[in-house]
């Protein structure tokens, strides 16, 4: 009976060592202490023995199922955290592969939008070609929006603008410009003062005018203006330009024509057209078939502007041009709707 209780106790230990997983623990538990077990057949053979010997063989007995109960549970705890971290393994979000990533590029943080980038480029395009880039303020009295401008109160071609007035002194005496015109008057007034004519600029900034957003209009849009003012610029000067221009953005073959048009504060007034940047002037749906698509307005400044700020027309002729922005990187990228630029979806915005 001894021996017998030596033998349950040595083969109980080396099937719990030899569990594979909790599972198979779980068997090698029945086996050790289920009813058909040894040692449940151990505890029913302990009545035949005589009463010295069956104390000392229970006894045992008892320890040996306390010993195997003991072990079953430390082999249970080692083999359940290597089954949990082996689990843990197999579930893992490898998030190391994100840092490799930023790692490799530390600017995907953002960049401009299209319409700065456009704006920055036009500028650089301009600078290129000798011009200065200036700036004036988005808030602007009647003075600087139209009457310097050669449109005086109750002037029909006011009618053009639709007009964004703050409510600020007198009503309908400060607005936001409606256009970047009003810059071209700051920069004449300046250099009378200052008595630095000439003048060759650029001036890029925001517009604002009561529009209904649509696919062509946004209430607040960018122009970029252009002035020369000096001694003998004539109207093939203004022609030139825009077509060293229009050469120097969009690149070689296109080409850039005025057609006959009506600003007060320019004359003789112009549009110009530039070939469609999408078809190439072959014709297509964005420029109409005519494979020309307009831009902005020039002309040579008017002689009652000059008068305004007090520059002699005897002594100093001048060209002026203004145009779109966003209608410009709109074309060159052919975007079909003006309002995206202003949606703020990152995924229009970071495709440019
Ligand atoms: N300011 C005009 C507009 O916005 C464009 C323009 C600028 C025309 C300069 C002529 C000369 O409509």
């Amino acid at each position: 009976m001894q021996s017998d209780i030596e033998a349950i106790l040595r083969e109980g230990e080396a099937a719990i060592a030899a569990a594979s997983s909790t599972d198979d623990l779980v068997q090698v538990e029945t086996e050790l202490f289920g009813k058909r077990s040894a040692l449940s057949g151990a505890h029913r053979a302990l009545g035949a023995l005589e009463a010295d010997q069956r104390i000392a063989a229970g006894r045992r007995l008892h320890e040996v199922r306390g010993a195997l109960e003991a072990q079953v549970a430390d082999r249970h705890d080692a083999l359940a955290a290597t089954e949990r971290a082996e689990l843990l393994v197999a579930d893992r979000l490898d998030l190391s592969e994100v840092i490799p990533n930023l790692v490799r590029s530390p600017l995907s943080r953002g960049h401009l939008h299209l319409v700065s980038q456009a704006r920055d480029e036009l500028e650089d395009v301009f600078v290129g070609m000798g011009f200065e880039v200036a700036e004036g303020p988005e808030a602007e009295s009647d003075w600087y929006n139209f009457e310097a401008l050669n449109m005086p109160p109750a002037h029909p071609a006011r009618g053009m603008y639709d007009t964004m007035y703050l409510d600020i002194g007198e009503p309908e005496t400060v607005l936001l410009r409606t256009h970047t015109s009003p810059v071209q008057i700051h920069l004449m007034e300046e250099a009378v003062r200052n008595d630095t004519l000439p003048i060759h600029a650029v001036m890029p900034g925001k517009c604002y005018r009561l529009d209904t957003p649509d696919a062509r209009h946004l209430p607040v849009f960018n122009q970029i203006e252009g002035l020369v003012v000096d001694r003998d610029v004539t109207f093939g000067d203004l022609a030139g330009t825009i077509q060293t221009f229009t050469t120097a953005y969009f690149g070689e073959g296109m080409q850039s024509r005025l057609r006959p048009a009506y600003f007060p504060f320019t004359e003789p007034s112009a549009e110009f057209e530039i070939t469609c940047a999408i078809c190439r002037g072959a014709g297509c749906r964005t420029c109409s078939n005519v494979g020309w698509v307009e831009l902005g307005g020039c002309g040579m400044v008017d002689p009652a502007v000059f008068a305004a700020v007090g520059i002699d027309s005897d002594v100093w002729s001048g060209f002026a041009f203004g145009f779109g922005i966003d209608r410009l990187a709109l074309m060159r990228h052919e975007i079909p709707d003006l309002r995206s630029f202003m949606e703020n979806d990152i995924r229009f915005l970071s495709q440019f």
